[in-house]
């Protein structure tokens, strides 16, 4: 396809996008699968039903635009799937693998959000403001879904997350100790590691309910 106008350039990212939210409704099925907190995959869930949502809305938008509906293949959201679907595949502890669905799940969103962005600011151009409204109510339930994540990570994943890092704290600062004892010839551990420690220590026991 050639494009000559913005109009052109307009129907081409919609079919990107298209293509990009049937590609989503394919990936947040295994992200659900994947997660362990109930909350997380809930969301999942909740964010697939409105992704199908996302698809019927750009069927709506190329019939206003009297084009068919057809998907362009989306590299880049292929390749943000590509990088989930590796990490589902990461032997990690319970929290960890949630604190990285969310992260995989956010840089889809904010994919997402951009390219919205975009064919918003370009229907508003071409004053098609009945395709702009469409769109828009999209791009507010990506924004909600982004921001609902970011509250998930906060509320307590992120802190499940670092529960396995006060033992591995403790066996670094064992060998940091040892390697102190070495070149120094003392038992005195350096100050820095010691309080390193045990800050994280104290969020890691924090984060253990
Ligand atoms: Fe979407």
């Amino acid at each position: 396809m050639s494009l000559h106008t913005l109009r052109d350039a307009l129907v081409d990212e919609i079919r990107d996008l298209y293509n990009a939210e049937k590609q989503l409704t394919k990936a947040l099925p295994k992200l659900a699968k994947g997660a362990t907190s109930d909350e997380l995959r809930s969301a999942f869930e909740s964010h697939l039903e409105e992704t199908e949502g996302h698809v019927t809305r750009l069927e709506r938008v190329f019939e206003l635009l009297d084009e068919k509906p057809r998907g362009k293949h989306c590299a880049g959201m292929a390749g943000i799937i590509e990088e989930g679907s590796d990490m589902l595949e990461e032997d990690a502890e319970d929290a960890v693998m949630d604190a990285c669905l969310i992260a995989a799940a956010q840089r889809a969103e904010h994919y997402e959000i951009t390219a919205y962005g975009t064919v918003i600011a370009w229907a508003e151009a071409l004053e098609l403001a009945d395709v702009a409204e469409i769109l828009n109510e999209t791009l507010a339930e990506e924004k909600a879904s982004d921001e609902k994540l970011t509250a998930l990570a906060l509320s307590g994943i992120n802190e499940a997350a670092t529960a396995g890092e006060s033992e591995d704290e403790e066996a670094d600062d064992d060998d940091m100790e040892e390697e102190n004892a070495k070149s120094t010839g003392s038992e005195q551990p350096a100050m820095s590691a010691k309080g390193a420690s045990g800050s994280r220590a104290t969020r890691a026991r924090g984060g253990r309910r």
